[in-house]
């Protein structure tokens, strides 16, 4: 058995299983205030303030994420590398990725969207030495900030060196030459929880609190007694067993990040311990899941030597360890979303002016991997799967493991360089699911309280109660008639990805789907359920995305379903719509309910 806490199954099976029409948000009612149906942060590392906003409301939302992090937005010391964001010079919004008009509209357009705002607060320290102009104009020289109320008096000295292993010294002295910040001081705490009260009245959630370690837990907790709301947190308290300043010194303030959490999915997955290590997590030492903030990767982390987990690493392992880390219930996820770099301080590319340039996923070096197929249908499996106890858990080897959770969802995991045959137990009713960390390019038959699947080396298999969308198609008893026959597919090898994002307004019960003349699209008598945002708005943006044959000619249109009959309640007006793919790569449609 993994050794994970027990928990209550928080979500009923029915109805979300194959036979009848998913909807993952149906028992919500519309007019509720968003509940955060997810928890899931993925930390938007250097994308500006307007690509931040884009993202939201083109993936984020309606993929079912419920955070971004952003990079630091406050006036900070000029230069091109990523680092100077947590140099900063004053609290004033002005930053290489955006303006105060920029961010405010960023946090609107992503509440929208249904997704809320964290911000990288650096409240340890200001900039190293030297002297300039900050990105927002504001002067600054050694130990003096004209655009703060601080003097002298409101940094640590004599300046010193940290020594971990001593605990004044990791408050007091200086963190790589930075100029540090005496936390204890009513002037510099004022300002900082003024700042923090800034970003929450523009309608940010909360704080990743950057070198909180180098902080004292009381001082932290003063600045937060002097918050106007509660704000969640994410304090940065990296842990070693061997130093006197530990993460469980600050779980009581608030979420803290899980260090010893990212250290045993590198022992698993890169430094040759085997998934099955993975058995004994969490381990009983790191902090309550309820304070505990995850993940498999940060900017730091990504940065630091060739044994650490990141995106270029062996085998899969960085996009198997983000299914892990999705799959099972300790802590609150945040997936990192970076670039590619050649020199640890690389920042993110910039215009002549050196702001920020508008994010292009998948190029320029940008990852984007809240859109890798194992990552973003994983969210989906976190946030159906809710706090369902582990079931089924069974590692066969060192390295191949699989768990249910609950009757809602099952994930088998192949880190080894041959496929896996296997057949495995679980609690999810009989019926057939979408593969979904391979964003449903195969399909899974649960039969008898067991399935059969070949999990190809380096893979992994999950599937959940609502995974039946996507490339699913369901049977829907049409009625009406406004179909024509199919024009479609002189199909020739491959598919490409067809994302269809379309704004209708529906009412609790109704789901839109759509409809077409190709097989993928149910051959005008079966439909593909999109999904939408759980923002309480009647009017959403529907999305989902679909393999469709490549460099075809598809009729269709979006149908209104009710999803508890699988009836279809009216069909768009209008001649069909039609879409032209292209030979390959991925594609999207933006349509109006009309
Ligand atoms: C710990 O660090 C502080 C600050 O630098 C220093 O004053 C103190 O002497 C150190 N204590 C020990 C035992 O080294
Ligand atoms: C498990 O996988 C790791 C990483 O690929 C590898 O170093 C280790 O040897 C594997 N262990 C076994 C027993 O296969
Ligand atoms: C990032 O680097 C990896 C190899 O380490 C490569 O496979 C990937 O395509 C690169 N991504 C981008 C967007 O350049």
């Amino acid at each position: 058995m993994l050794a994970f806490p027990l928990a209550l199954v928080a979500l009923a099976a029915a109805p979300l299983c194959a036979a009848t029409f998913p909807h993952p948000h149906a028992p919500h009612p519309r007019s509720q205030k968003r509940s955060s149906s997810s928890n899931v942060i993925v930390a938007l590392f250097e994308y500006s303030w307007d690509s931040v906003a884009t993202e939201c409301t083109e993936w984020l939302g309606p993929q079912g994420f419920g955070y971004a992090q952003i990079s630091p937005p406050q006036e900070s010391i000029q230069g091109k590398a990523w680092y100077t964001d947590y140099q900063p010079i004053s609290y004033n919004l002005v930053s290489k990725r955006g303006n105060r008009e920029q961010f405010e509209s960023m946090v609107k357009t992503c509440a929208e969207a249904g997704v809320q705002i964290i911000v990288d607060a650096v409240l340890n320290h200001m900039a190293s030495s030297g002297s300039g102009t900050g990105t927002g104009g504001s002067s600054y020289s050694e130990y003096d900030y004209p655009a703060v109320p601080f003097t002298s008096d409101d940094f640590h000295w004599p300046v010193c060196d940290i020594d971990w292993y001593n605990a004044t010294s990791v408050y007091d002295c200086q963190l790589s030459n930075l100029q540090d910040l005496k936390s204890e001081s009513t002037t510099v705490q004022v300002a900082q929880a003024a700042y923090l009260n800034d970003l929450l009245g523009l309608g940010v959630a909360g704080f990743r609190l950057d070198a909180a370690k180098s902080m004292r837990p009381e001082n932290i907790q003063s600045i937060i007694d002097r918050l106007d709301s509660k704000p969640l947190l994410a304090q940065e308290v990296n842990s070693d067993s061997t130093q006197p300043v530990t993460p469980n010194m600050y779980s009581s303030i608030g979420g803290v990040l899980e260090f010893r959490a990212h250290y045993s999915l590198v022992s698993a997955f890169v430094k040759g311990n085997g998934i099955k290590s993975l058995l004994s997590w969490p381990d009983s030492s790191w902090v309550d899941s309820s304070s505990a903030v995850v993940f498999v990767a940060n900017h730091d982390t990504e940065r630091t030597d060739g044994t650490t987990l990141n995106w270029a690493s062996s085998n899969n392992a960085y996009a198997l360890a983000s299914v892990f880390l999705l799959a099972q219930p300790y802590g609150q996820p945040t997936i990192h979303s970076g670039y590619n770099f050649t020199s640890f301080g690389t920042g993110a590319p910039l215009d002549s002016d050196d702001n920020a340039l508008p994010v292009t996923c998948f190029s320029d070096n940008w990852r984007c991997e809240q859109r890798w197929d194992a990552i973003s249908g994983m969210v989906k499996f976190h946030n159906a799967v809710g706090d369902s106890a582990v079931t089924n858990s069974l590692a066969t080897s060192t390295n191949r493991s699989s768990f249910g959770r609950g009757s809602i969802g099952h994930v088998a995991i192949n880190f080894e360089s041959s496929s896996w045959d296997a057949t495995l137990d679980t609690d999810v009713a009989d019926g057939t699911y979408c593969e979904i960390t391979s964003g449903c390019a195969s399909k899974i038959t649960v039969s008898g309280g067991s399935f059969t699947v070949t999990i190809p080396a380096y893979g992994s298999v999950a599937f959940y109660t609502g995974s039946t969308s996507a490339t699913t198609t369901t049977s829907v008893s049409t009625g009406s008639t406004s179909t024509s026959s199919s024009s479609a597919a002189s199909s020739t090898a491959g598919t490409v990805s067809v994302t269809f994002k379309e704004t209708a307004s529906t009412v609790q019960g109704e789901n839109i789907f759509v409809v077409g003349s190709v097989s993928a699209l149910g051959s005008w008598t079966a439909g593909v359920a999109l999904t939408r945002p759980d923002n309480g708005q009647e009017t959403a943006v529907w999305s989902g995305t679909i393999k469709l044959p490549a460099s075809s000619t598809i009729e269709y249109k979006f149908v209104k379903v009710d999803y508890s009959t699988g009836d279809v309640e009216s069909w768009e007006s209008g001649s069909n719509r039609v879409i032209k793919t292209g030979s390959s790569g991925s594609q999207t449609v933006t349509a109006t309910w009309q």
